[in-house]
């Protein structure tokens, strides 16, 4: 049954939430975690759809899981090279995972090409050339992605990569791990959602160094055996919160619990530049009321810059800035699916060439739109708590892919939200 958000915007909100673990680097720990000889434990782990999913596969290779609240420990003992479930893989792109996981493991491994959001082309290639430059052969027959490596098994070697992928270095690393001898990966990427991957492995045995930097230096090891492992806060979410507590804070303002600052500065510094307030504590923000923001310019870049997952959150919040502003995505350029329907809800918003043109303040109603992405419909979540009117969201299946009990967080904050079933007709997909 398709599901549907509906918000009764306008209202201001104040109150704490807390964040919950990455979804960017739960979707990585799990594939490695069934790299283990015997069990591993993962806290903090996010109730989201992907998880759901994630759990579904490594089940049906034989992999045990119980879950107890946000902590979810897998025995691995039992799991065997099967080709993916097509159906559940490619319900989203970090299913890829499996790729770098199975052929350490075993040598092999048979992956549905990955799914997930329609950010424009999401190539491969990387992840590709990082294995074949290990050694593996890989085959892409019907939609599914081979690999195999010979009787010798995966060499360490140099790769360099052509761009900057998060993906490809989290893949690489998960298949080198395992590779004899020394890999080394330059123009690695550097979210601290890699750093969290390769602390799990190294807590597994594995001997990287250099995580978090551009140059990742593996040396390969025979086993890997189980841990227990605390995911990292989910900057994307926490960032989503903030901007959507400058929207809409009053009173004592919104406090984000379980955030690092130090993950979020780039986006921070952009929120300050706007004239947002906050309070910065060791894992916790205040956002302080807004008087009057300040429009401002945003380009997107890999990490440490200003990651392209904000991008979509926070333009509701450009909406109510004074002034002309512009929005550049480096990373995605067509990362845009979110405008059309902002402007069906009264914003002055208008993708030109690579850009998106916003010309603040706008008066937002409530609409009915269409989240065409994760990111796209937490910024029309955000932009139906801010309209005027009632606002439905369809396809909400995206954003409960990425946000944890976002209906109760808000809901706490003081928010009118509620996720309902679509009535028999009512979605037009
Ligand atoms: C990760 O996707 C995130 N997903 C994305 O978050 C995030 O937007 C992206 O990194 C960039 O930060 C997960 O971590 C599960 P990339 P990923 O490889 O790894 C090109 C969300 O909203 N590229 O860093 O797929 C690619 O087309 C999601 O949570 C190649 O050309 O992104 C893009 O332009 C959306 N060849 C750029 O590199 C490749 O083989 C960066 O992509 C791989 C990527």
């Amino acid at each position: 049954m398709k599901k549907k958000i509906v918000i009764d915007g306008g209202k201001k909100l104040s109150g704490t939430i807390a964040i919950n673990g990455a979804k960017n680097s739960v979707v990585a720990l799990i594939p490695a975690a069934i790299m283990a000889n015997s069990p591993v434990t993962l806290e903090g782990v996010p109730d989201i759809s992907d998880v759901e999913s994630l759990t579904k596969i490594i089940e049906l290779m034989g992999a045990k899981v119980e879950r107890q609240g946000d902590t979810m420990m897998i025995d691995p003992t039992g799991v065997k090279s099967v080709p993916m479930p097509y159906g559940i893989i490619n319900s989203f792109r970090a299913s890829y995972y499996f790729m770098g996981a199975l052929v350490a493991k075993f040598g092999e491994s048979v992956v549905g090409l990955p799914g997930g959001c329609n950010l424009g082309p999401r190539p491969i290639d990387l992840h590709v050339k990082g294995f074949e430059a290990l050694g593996a052969q890989v085959d892409n027959n019907f939609g599914a992605m081979y690999l195999k490596t010979g009787e010798q098994g995966l060499q360490g070697t140099h790769i360099f990569m052509d761009n900057v992928s998060v993906g490809a270095t989290i893949n690489v690393m998960l298949a080198a791990v395992r590779a004899k001898g020394r890999t080394v990966i330059e123009n690695a990427a550097r979210e601290p959602e890699i750093i969290d991957v390769a602390t799990l492995l190294n807590n597994m045995g594995a001997k990287i160094r250099g995580a978090g930097t551009d140059e990742i230096r593996i040396t390969g090891v025979d086993e890997l055996h189980g841990t227990r492992h605390s995911v990292i806060p989910d900057r994307i979410e926490a960032g989503t919160y903030l901007a959507m507590a400058a929207a809409l804070g009053e009173g004592e303002g919104i406090t984000v619990e379980n955030v690092l600052y130090e993950h979020l500065e780039s986006y921070i510094a952009k929120l300050q530049e706007m004239g947002v307030e906050m309070t910065i504590r060791e894992d916790s923000i205040t956002v302080h009321p807004v008087k009057d923001l300040k429009m401002t310019k945003i380009v997107t870049y890999p990490y440490p810059g200003f990651a392209t997952d904000l991008q979509q959150p926070i333009t509701p919040l450009l909406l109510m800035a004074n002034g002309v502003g512009e929005l550049r995505d480096t990373i995605y350029e067509k990362r845009v699916n979110h405008v059309p329907e902002l402007a069906r809800m009264g914003g002055n918003i208008s993708v030109e060439g690579n850009r998106v043109i916003i010309q603040g303040p706008s008066k937002l109603q409530g609409a009915s739109v269409k989240a065409s992405d994760l990111r796209a419909g937490a910024a029309l979540v955000t932009a139906g708590l801010i309209a005027e009117g009632t606002t439905t969201v369809y396809d909400v299946e995206h954003v409960l892919r990425g946000y944890d009990k976002i209906i109760e967080k808000l809901t706490s904050l003081g928010a009118n939200i509620r996720l309902e079933d679509c009535e028999e007709g009512e979605y037009i997909g």
